[in-house]
């Protein structure tokens, strides 16, 4: 399963880069909102960051728009993926880029319906938000576990990418799912590496091993 951050902030995904472990960057307009950075200065940094997709997302409402606005936006690096949402003009957008050869997230997938209209139309990657589904009372990993039944029976090779991260069970349970992709929020990554257990028992051998008086780097 692959690691996507769910952020754009560069200090985050400089640090975390480095520990091997991330794949790609997911961003969208809040996103960038939160950052206070020009979107195509902080995109270009992203992307020459992280070798990996790098989603960013259009704003236009209508398909001539879009294609504009992704025209500027896959000019930014080789490895941009265009993020567009879930309407009708986003999926005839995905298919004129998909068609192309070009690499499209589907974006604000909240039914396994819509997920099957992404595939068609080509995406690389469909963005289910388990979060948001939560939120609302509803089972975010159901879907999941829907749209991983239906990409399977059908053979789709449009990858999904769970979105909306809140915690490390979202985390945890799309890989039981087998979902190809999560994107994740600095945090709910660093908690990933945390377990008390483990901080406790290393203590404990790091304590021990000072009473033996030993060095193996000596
Ligand atoms: C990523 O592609 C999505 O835009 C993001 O995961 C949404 O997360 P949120 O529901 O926490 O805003």
């Amino acid at each position: 399963m692959k690691f996507f951050l769910d952020t754009a902030e560069i200090d985050d995904i400089r640090e975390l880069n480095d520990s091997g472990l991330v794949d790609g960057v997911t961003t969208n307009p809040s996103l960038i909102l939160k950052s206070g950075r020009d979107i195509f200065e902080v995109t270009r940094e992203i992307c020459e960051t992280v070798s990996g997709p790098v989603s960013a997302e259009v704003t236009a409402l209508d398909y001539e728009g879009m294609v504009r606005e992704a025209a500027h936006l896959y000019e930014i690096a080789d490895n941009i993926c265009l993020k567009v949402p879930l309407t009708v003009d986003g999926l005839k957008t995905c298919k004129h880029f998909a068609d192309q050869g070009k690499m499209v997230n589907v974006t604000l997938c909240f039914s396994a319906a819509q997920a099957l209209l992404a595939a068609k139309a080509g995406a690389a990657f469909i963005s289910p938000f388990v979060g948001r589904h939560d939120d609302i009372g509803q089972d975010g990993m159901a879907l999941i576990e829907d749209i991983r039944i239906i990409y399977d029976n059908y053979d789709f090779n449009t990858e999904i990418l769970v979105a909306s991260t809140r915690h490390p069970m979202h985390i945890t349970d799309s890989a039981r799912i087998g979902a190809d992709v999560v994107t994740l929020p600095p945090k709910v990554l660093r908690q990933l590496f945390k377990h008390p257990l483990t901080d406790n028992g290393l203590a404990a051998f790091i304590a021990d091993w000072e009473k033996t008086g030993q060095k193996i780097d000596s």
